[in-house]
Parts: structure tokens; sequence; C-alpha cells
């Protein structure tokens, strides 16, 4: 398994680009199991997990080709309904292919994606969700198996605004008889994405990015290029990267509307923040000071930020709290920050963090895909040498990260290792 190694201490300067949405590009692509005609969806990211997307879309029988960040897909017909253990164990977001299997092809068999480090991570809301559209759901020796013969368009209240489910249901009705009204929806920027995708295929969507959603069934929809919007969490992440380093970074082809809690919490911590149409340059201070964050569902700060906002509060000045209130265990990270000389209490979901505004590189091991930059941030900070492993991790969604880090100043270097990683977020 490969290893990053970084030497602290370098602020970065300079300007990196931001890629594709991952969140974004996942469910798009899914929902390419929606029509038979082709779909070219552009901008995407080349990151491990779209890369299984693509592997389970042609185990399903779609076409797929890319080039670059250019994505092509049809489906003209099926090879199987079955997104199978081995590769779901690999990557949770396969269960979007769930909501479009059952709405055109009728039936769905969808391995369960079991437990995961950030937290259990349960699907009952899309198997709910699904069975109100009419679908039979049940769940056998670990897979989820949905049938319908054609979705029929109703009421669904979710109890938690969750994302792919949201994106799960959303595509569902698309093709449902009727009309079907999702309230409590998830308003992330990459809902707001794929629906923009969906209704360019002549899908009829309204309210996408806010909590309620209407859909109208259509009988079928057609192929469309989409280009993805930019990633708002890889982009807060470099945000990040410059404000603890002490740097002076801007990063472009970024959409300075999805980081606005972001935005108003590195403002808040002395960072000199400065928006323009589609670049954001961040000047850090000499010391950042400690400010509080609870993590939301969006326009809330991203709890995708949050073990990155946490690297950076340890090197800030004065004590800050950090609550995590979307998953029930997203604090591992803790452990291997004070591996490095933070000064960090849990209680309960709380992070009490003193900054102490030093860090000492030391070997610390990678939890999940945010856990991993955030160890990158604090590597960058601190003093000495920094080796992070199980950096499979955070190869499921950076794009080169570093590649776009080192060109920014940062020492960083990745030291090959034998054998893989799979595991699931
Ligand atoms: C999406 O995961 C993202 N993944 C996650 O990003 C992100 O952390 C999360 O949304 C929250 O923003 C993709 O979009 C592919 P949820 P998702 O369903 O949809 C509970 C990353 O790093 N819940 O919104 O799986 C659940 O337990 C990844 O890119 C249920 O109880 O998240 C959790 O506590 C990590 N029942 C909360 O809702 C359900 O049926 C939020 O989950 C579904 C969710």
């Amino acid at each position: 398994m490969d290893r990053i190694v970084i030497t602290g201490g370098s602020p970065l300067r300079g300007e990196v680009r931001i890629s594709g949405a991952k969140n974004a590009a996942l469910p798009i692509l899914a929902s390419t199991l929606l029509s038979g005609e082709e779909c070219v969806i552009t901008n995407v990211p080349a990151v491990v997990d779209v890369r299984t997307m693509a592997t389970l879309l042609g185990m399903l029988g779609a076409s797929v080709s890319a080039e670059g960040s250019r994505v092509a897909v049809s489906v003209q017909a099926l090879a199987s309904t079955e997104a199978p253990y081995a590769l779901v164990k690999t990557m949770r977001a396969s269960v979007l292919v769930l909501g479009p299997l059952v709405a055109r092809w009728g039936e769905a068999t969808v391995s369960l994606p079991g437990g995961c480090a950030i937290g259990t991570r349960p699907v009952n809301l899309h198997l709910s969700g699904l069975a109100k559209l009419g679908a039979e759901v049940t769940i056998e020796h670990g897979y989820i198996r949905a049938r319908a013969r054609r979705l029929r368009g109703t009421t669904i209240y979710l109890d938690f605004p969750t994302v792919t489910g949201t994106e799960n249901l959303m595509m569902a009705a698309c093709l449902a008889e009727g009309t079907t009204v999702i309230e409590n929806a998830a308003k992330e920027p990459e809902i707001t994405d794929l629906a923009s995708f969906l209704v360019k295929r002549g899908a009829r969507i309204s309210g996408a990015g806010t909590d309620l959603i209407t859909v109208e069934g259509v009988r079928e929809l057609r192929g469309a290029d989409h280009e993805v919007i930019p990633d708002r969490i890889e982009a807060g992440t470099y945000l990040a990267a410059g404000a603890i380093t002490g740097g002076d970074v801007e990063i472009t082809r970024c959409q300075p509307r999805h980081l606005e809690a972001v935005v108003m919490k590195l403002r808040e911590s002395g960072a000199q923040v400065v928006e323009a149409k589609e670049s954001i340059r961040l000047k850090a201070p000499r010391r950042l000071k400690g400010v509080d964050v609870k993590t939301f569902a969006y326009p809330g700060f991203p709890t995708d930020m949050q073990a990155q906002i946490m690297a950076l509060m340890c090197m800030a000045e004065g004590p800050s709290v950090i609550t995590e209130t979307v998953f029930e265990s997203r604090l591992i990270h803790v452990l291997e920050l004070q591996r490095m000389g933070a000064d960090i209490k849990v209680e309960g979901n709380h992070a009490v963090v003193s900054g102490t505004g030093t860090l000492t590189g030391a070997p610390v091991m990678a939890s999940d895909l945010r856990a991993s930059a955030g160890l990158i941030l604090a590597g960058m900070a601190a003093e000495g040498e920094t080796e992070i492993s199980r950096v499979y991790h955070l190869d499921r969604g950076y794009e080169r990260i570093e590649e776009k880090l080192g060109n920014l100043g940062a020492v960083i270097r990745r030291v090959k290792g034998e054998g893989g990683g799979a595991a699931a977020a």
C-alpha cells in the first residue's frame, strides 16, 4: 500500500485548479442507466471512486468509454441487474444504481454496503422511499432485492436529508407514473447538478436545491451532455491547506457560492479571503484564531470538511469546539492528530481542540477519505516528517493531490507500496 511522506513548514503559494466534483459525478454516472441514448459527461475527476462506478456500469452492461475527464456512457441493454458485494464494499455510493435500475429495468439486486469507518450509514431511507414508490423491497443474504413493474409517484418524507437517498429517489421518480414529492430532501449542490442533468434529458423536476423536490414522471429519458460542477470539498481542502501553512493560495475553476460556510469560518479564524466569479484567493494570517465549528447538512458547514478544519484548529491560537452532527463516529482522526502532538479532548460528538500552534511529524494512518486530507494538512504544518499510510482512502476522492500540493510548494512525495487497499466510506 502506498504511503505519503510530507516534510512540514513550507507555506503554500500559487494557484491550483479544482477538479470536477466526485459526489456529483457518481450519481450523474449512475443516472445514465435511466436511458438508452449516449450521455457524455465532462469535467469528471480522475479518482478511484469514479473508476469504480465506471466498472460497475460496465458490469451491468453499459458501454463506457473514458478519455481524461470525459466519460461517454450508453446503456442499450443490461447484462446484469446486480451490484456485487466485492465491488460495493469498496464504494458505498454503488447504491446509487438502485433507483435507476428499478425505475427503468424493473429490478435490482444491490449488496448492502455494510459498515464504514465514519458510521453505520444505513440505507433504510433509500429502501423505504423505493417501497413507497411501489417497489417490492427485500433484504436477502446481505443483498437488497427490489422489483417493480412500474413505480408510482407518491409523497416521501425523509427522516434525515440523506444526500444519496435524495438522489436515488429523485432518479427513480423520473420514470414513475405520476408525481412524486420528496420532503426534507437534501439541498447539496451535487443534487442540483444531478437534477439539471436529468432535466436536460427530459425529466420534469422542480425544487432541486431546496428541501421540497417535485418530480413528474415521464415514459423515458433521452441522452445528453453535461459538465460536472467543481468539487467544493476539494476546493475547501486547498483553502485550508493555504491557511494551515501560513500561505497565499488561489483556487480556480471553483464555485464560491458552494463554499460559503467554509469561507465564513476561515475568515472568522483570521484568514483574508477574496472571492471572484470562479476563483477564491486566501491569504493566511501569521496565526489563526480558534473558532467553533458544527457540521450540518448543506448549506451548513460540511461534514466532509470537519477533519480538515480540525487540523487547522490545532495550529490556531485559543480553543475551538468542533461538533460532528451528521455521522456518529467521524472523529477517529483525533487519535492520529494526537499522535502528532495535538491537544484534543473528545466528549461525545464534540472535540475540544486547544490550539497549541505546534504539531510534530509522526507516522499516522488514514481511516477514511476526508480524515486522510486532514492528516495531510497537519503534516504540512508539523515540524519534521509525517508518513501517512493507507492512502488508498485519499485516492478515492482527490485527483493528483501530491502533484497539486507539490506545485504549491509542499514538500510531499508518494512512496509506492505493494498491494492495494479496499474499504468503503
Ligand atoms: C454523502 O454520503 C456523501 N457521499 C458523503 O461524502 C457525505 O459525507 C455525506 O453525503 C454527508 O454530506 C456521496 O455523495 C457519494 P447521507 P451519504 O445519506 O449520502 C444517515 C465523501 O467523503 N442516513 O447524507 O451516504 C446516515 O447514517 C463522502 O465524499 C440514514 O440514517 O450520506 C448519516 O448519519 C463521505 N439512513 C446521515 O444520514 C439512510 O437511509 C447522512 O448520510 C441514509 C442516511
